[in-house]
């Protein structure tokens, strides 16, 4: 196994990906840097044998973070750094028993989230991908009384499911289309909230029965997982769009391809599916009345930017032995 850094030493890090330079600069100016810069996530023995005597590691949501992972890495480890809001990838509990915080990048992804949520959604109920591909195969004949309709969004029922910052931000995006909106959370928005957001809150049921778009916006738990299956796609209306930016798992995916098949719901659009990736041959890939986009919904330049700064002061405050700006398991100072 490769030696911890000497003290005085640079500390050493494994960083899991390339990174915007917002955060790599800032990282290699003070670290003894091993960058893994394949296009795809390292292998897990490659992972394991990486991260062997770090101080520090920063991952991505492609990297299972769990006892083996911090056995592999050893004691010396001082900080996990995840370059995502989400992170389902790592076993918070056990960085907690070991001492070592974990980080995240959350609140600068949340309008370019919201916004992907709210183009699926358009793009979904205006049948986008659909008539693009109908003029790219020349079938664009003459204009059609009857052709590729879909379903208004102006003045639909907007239900977001997961009320947090980004649900908050689809909100405002629903209101601005003159958008009713419901919510559904375990915890309640203040009154003040509710107002500002013009949302209302009302149980899962009411929500998938009297919604014309639902959007989910939870964190994937034990609670959460397959929270969209048969019973619940059944209960929406025929005309109902899904949008999924959250966790794949949310939604069941062999549900979901029945439901659509069979026309039990209008549409879905998904920034997230299980699994992901999800081969091309997958149903719903092929399905007209689903899009697939492969979990871009925080990719834009400035926001990627951002996120590699916050996963960067997560990763350098943690070698330091400072608090992490954004610990997940802020239990850890305790
Ligand atoms: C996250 O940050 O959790 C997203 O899924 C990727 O940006």
């Amino acid at each position: 196994m490769p030696e911890p850094a000497a003290a005085g030493a640079r500390p050493r890090v494994f960083v899991a990906r390339v990174l915007p330079d917002e955060g790599l600069e800032a990282i290699r100016a003070v670290c003894d840097m091993d960058l893994w810069d394949g296009a795809l996530p390292p292998p897990r023995d490659e992972l394991l044998r990486r991260v062997a005597g770090c101080d520090g590691v920063l991952t991505l949501l492609t990297d299972r973070v769990d006892d083996e992972f911090l056995d592999a890495a050893g004691p010396q480890l001082k900080v996990v750094s995840n370059y995502a809001d989400g992170f389902d990838n790592i076993d918070v509990a056990a960085c907690t028993r070991r001492g070592i915080p974990a980080g995240n990048t959350p609140g600068v992804l949340t309008e370019t989230t919201a916004d992907l949520a709210f183009a699926l959604l358009m793009a979904t109920a205006r049948r986008i991908p659909e008539s693009v591909d109908y003029v790219r195969e020349g079938s664009w004949k003459t204009w059609g009384p009857m052709l590729l309709m879909g379903v208004d969004v102006h003045g639909a029922t907007l239900g977001i499911v997961g009320f947090g910052r980004i649900g908050r931000e689809m909100a405002r995006r629903g209101r601005g289309f003159g958008m009713r909106i419901l919510y559904h959370d375990v915890h309640p928005a203040t009154p003040a909230d509710e107002a500002e957001l013009g949302a209302r809150r009302v149980e899962m049921d009411d929500l998938l029965r009297e919604s014309d778009f639902i959007s989910l916006h939870v964190n994937l738990t034990d609670e959460t997982h397959h929270l969209i299956d048969a019973d619940a796609l059944r209960a929406m209306k025929p005309t109902a769009v899904l949008v999924n930016t959250s966790r794949g798992p949310v939604v069941d995916p062999d549900a979901l391809t029945d439901a659509l098949r069979a026309g039990e719901i209008f549409g879905a659009g998904l920034d997230v599916t299980e699994p992901e990736p999800l081969p091309a041959d997958h149903p719903l890939v092929s399905m007209p009345n689903c899009i697939v986009v492969p979990h871009i919904a925080s990719a834009s330049r400035v926001t990627r930017g951002k996120m590699a700064a916050i996963a960067a002061a997560n990763l350098l405050a943690g070698l330091r032995g400072e608090r992490l700006p954004n610990p997940v398991n802020p239990e850890v100072y305790e």
